[in-house]
């Protein structure tokens, strides 16, 4: 499986293509803000609910972004093998979401574009931790399109501990129901014996709050021989060979242009890849981390693959 070799002009497209989704964000944002004030009279909202008028403005705008893709996603049905050349960020998701099984924790699943590729009987329970309330409508609509409604509950937060630790005990998930997450954690590390045996990151860990704390904990919530399975755009490695000074300064200008402000905390200066290869430090590494490196001449570089805990 190998990336296309992008033409001079394909290169360019891709320096710009984050800008028209900047853009693209920004028009709700401004949207929302107008009706909150001009429509719901809310004249202060803007100001004093900044993070709300936000979150609606994004869950908007990604309900409208989700709905473009699937517009133009292929109608055939998602391949299970790579394809020969991965042409865009999509094509790397399917191969890896077939190996989801057992106990699934979904982060981050946005409006459920991903929710196609986890069908598989395998999978005994989804759990979509989503913060977004504003994509909770799509979401349990798309678990209801595909057959998965009995299967896929939506947890209403984040994937930071302080939020996921008191969701999981809701759902009985865990079997303390002691409230101090940091004293759970640490139980869950000594113990090794994790809740999930697939956890799903697609696009989602450049969002979080504390990227590297979120893996670490992500980890411990894995059961011994479970899967992360990770499609994640990163900072661009413009010290290495493949890497790009040009992609890494259209990063900045994207960044100073307000990317994360319109883009739910979205961050493209990250990185992941080396915060996932040592979240299992503390056992001694992973069984096995299948990581690979893909775009990286270009603003969206991503890392792709599967990290699989020891049993
Ligand atoms: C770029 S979207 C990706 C959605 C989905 N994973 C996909 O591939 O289509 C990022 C998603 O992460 C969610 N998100 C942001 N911060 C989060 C957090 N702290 N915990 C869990 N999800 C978060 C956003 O609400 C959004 O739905």
């Amino acid at each position: 499986m190998a990336a296309k070799d992008l033409t001079t002009r394909e290169w360019i497209n891709a320096l710009i293509e984050p800008g028209y989704l900047l853009v693209w964000a920004l028009r709700y944002y401004v949207k929302v803000n107008l009706e909150t004030v001009f429509c719901k009279g809310q004249i202060l909202a803007p100001l004093l609910h900044q993070s709300r008028v936000r979150d609606e403005a994004f869950g908007k705008f990604w309900v409208a972004f989700s709905t473009y893709l699937q517009a133009n996603a292929p109608a055939s049905p998602p391949p299970t093998q790579p394809p020969d050349q991965i042409i865009r960020s999509s094509d790397l998701i399917p191969p890896l979401l077939a190996r989801a099984s057992g106990t699934v924790l979904d982060v981050g699943p946005g409006t459920g574009t991903q929710m196609p590729l986890l069908r598989s009987p395998a999978i005994k329970a989804i759990y979509g931790a989503e913060p977004c309330h504003g994509l909770h409508a799509e979401l349990r609509a798309s678990a209801t399109s595909q057959g998965l409604e009995d299967k896929y509950n939506i947890l209403p937060c984040g994937v930071e501990s302080a939020d996921l630790i008191p969701a999981l005990q809701r759902q009985g998930l865990l079997k303390t129901d002691a409230s101090d997450v940091p004293s759970i954690l640490e139980t869950l590390s000594t113990t090794r014996e994790g809740v999930f045996d697939t956890i799903v990151c697609v696009r989602v860990l450049c969002s979080v709050p504390d990227m590297h704390r979120t893996v670490q904990d992500l980890y411990n919530l894995l059961r011994p021989g479970g899967k992360m399975l990770v499609v994640e755009h990163v900072v661009n490695p413009w010290r290495t060979p493949k890497g790009s000074v040009i992609a890494r300064a259209f990063q900045a200008f994207y960044g100073f242009m307000g990317w994360s402000w319109y883009l739910g905390n979205c961050c493209m200066n990250r990185d992941t890849t080396s915060a996932l290869k040592h979240a299992a430090d503390q056992d001694g590494g992973w069984e096995s981390a299948e990581l690979e490196s893909w775009f990286e001449s270009t603003p969206m570089p991503y890392v792709a693959g599967i990290l699989t805990k020891r049993g």
